[in-house]
């Protein structure tokens, strides 16, 4: 394996994956329509901006690189705006993911990387969640991403794609060696948002309940370094370059953190006081989801390394370093 093709790399996970791509010497090329990823985050690799739904632009995309191995982050990812627009997702991600795999049928190209999410998971019966527990998304965004699951499952039997498909917990942190991080418009996850309030850019962050059956009563989540993620993508790509068997890979740390811990980190980490109010429930936040990741240990050798502190440490580097984001 020698060229890499990253869709999506122009995003926040994506962009990583491309920095840690260069690093290690592969040839990076990124396919982006830059609808929500930016420019200046693809570091040491090629772009060529369009959209995975455009056949004429990939095949151009595929013709001019000889690809070994695809990793596909594209996709919307925000649970609420899936819910209000479920046609934009399904188009986008659904139609993106038929696109790429296309391509790589009538190329020859026979593995990939796909990002999927716990939100494929629903409600979760139990905790910590394994890859053979019930799927059942309770939103467009988790459908979207577990009707492309069941995508890959076909086209490795129809065509010999062979596929990982990594089931992210909640990413956060970024890269600072490389000055790349997370720039969302509008922004609605916990960390910026709370890191927001820590630049003075917001004067509170709403604690969204705090009448889960949770230990302080707000909602408990996995929080997983985007950088440690990156890792484990590698790790997939090799395994399935060896011959590794298809399927699902949960990536998390394993630890649940509630909200209000959440928010108590960040105020150690920047010393600044974070002022929060207690605001009603978001619909469709599942009280805990916390991932058992033993099967990528056990069968890729991935270990996340970064704990929480290093997380909000790293995204704290990056916000307070570029306030403004990419500021494009
Ligand atoms: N939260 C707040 N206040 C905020 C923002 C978030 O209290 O201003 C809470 C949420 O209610 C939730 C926790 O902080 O309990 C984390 O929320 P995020 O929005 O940061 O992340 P989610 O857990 O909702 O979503 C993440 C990914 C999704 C993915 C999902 C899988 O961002 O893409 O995990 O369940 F679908």
């Amino acid at each position: 394996m020698k060229t890499i093709l990253v869709a999506g790399g122009a995003g926040y996970i994506g962009s990583h994956m491309v920095a840690l791509l260069a690093e290690k010497g592969y040839d990076v090329v990124v396919v982006d329509n830059l609808a929500t990823g930016h420019r200046q985050a693809v570091k040491g690799a090629q772009l060529r901006v369009g959209d995975l739904r455009d056949a004429d632009f990939l095949e151009q995309v595929f013709t001019e690189f000889s690809v070994d191995g695809v990793i596909n982050f594209a996709a919307f990812s925000l649970v609420g705006e899936s819910v209000a627009d479920p046609l934009k997702y399904y188009d986008n991600n659904i139609a993106g993911a038929v696109g790429i795999l296309t391509a790589m049928k009538n190329h020859g190209v026979n593995k990939i990387v796909f990002s999927s999410t716990a939100a494929t998971y629903g409600e979760p019966e139990k905790q910590p969640i394994e890859e053979s527990d019930r799927t059942d998304p309770i939103n467009p965004y988790g459908a979207s991403k577990l009707a492309i699951e069941g995508l890959l499952r076909w086209c490795e039997g129809a065509y010999g794609i062979h596929y990982a498909a990594l089931r992210y917990f909640n990413a956060a942190g970024a890269d600072p060696t490389v000055g790349i991080g997370e720039d969302h418009h509008p922004e609605t996850h916990l960390i910026p948002i709370v890191l927001q309030c820590a630049l003075g850019k917001r004067d509170h962050v709403g604690i969204f309940g705090d009448d889960y059956p949770t230990p302080d009563g707000t909602c408990l989540r996995d929080y997983i370094h985007v950088r440690d993620l990156a890792e484990a993508h590698l790790l997939a790509l090799e395994y399935l370059d060896k011959g590794g068997q298809s399927g699902p890979f949960n990536l998390g740390c394993g630890d649940g953190y509630s909200v209000k811990e959440l928010i108590d980190t960040a105020r150690a980490v920047t010393g600044k006081p974070i002022p929060a109010v207690v605001e009603p429930r978001r619909a469709g936040d599942p009280p805990a989801l916390i991932a058992s990741s033993q099967k990528a240990q056990e069968v890729l050798g991935w270990k996340p390394r970064r704990d929480l502190r290093q997380i909000v440490a790293d995204a704290w580097d990056w916000h307070s370093s570029h306030p403004e984001g990419y500021g494009d």
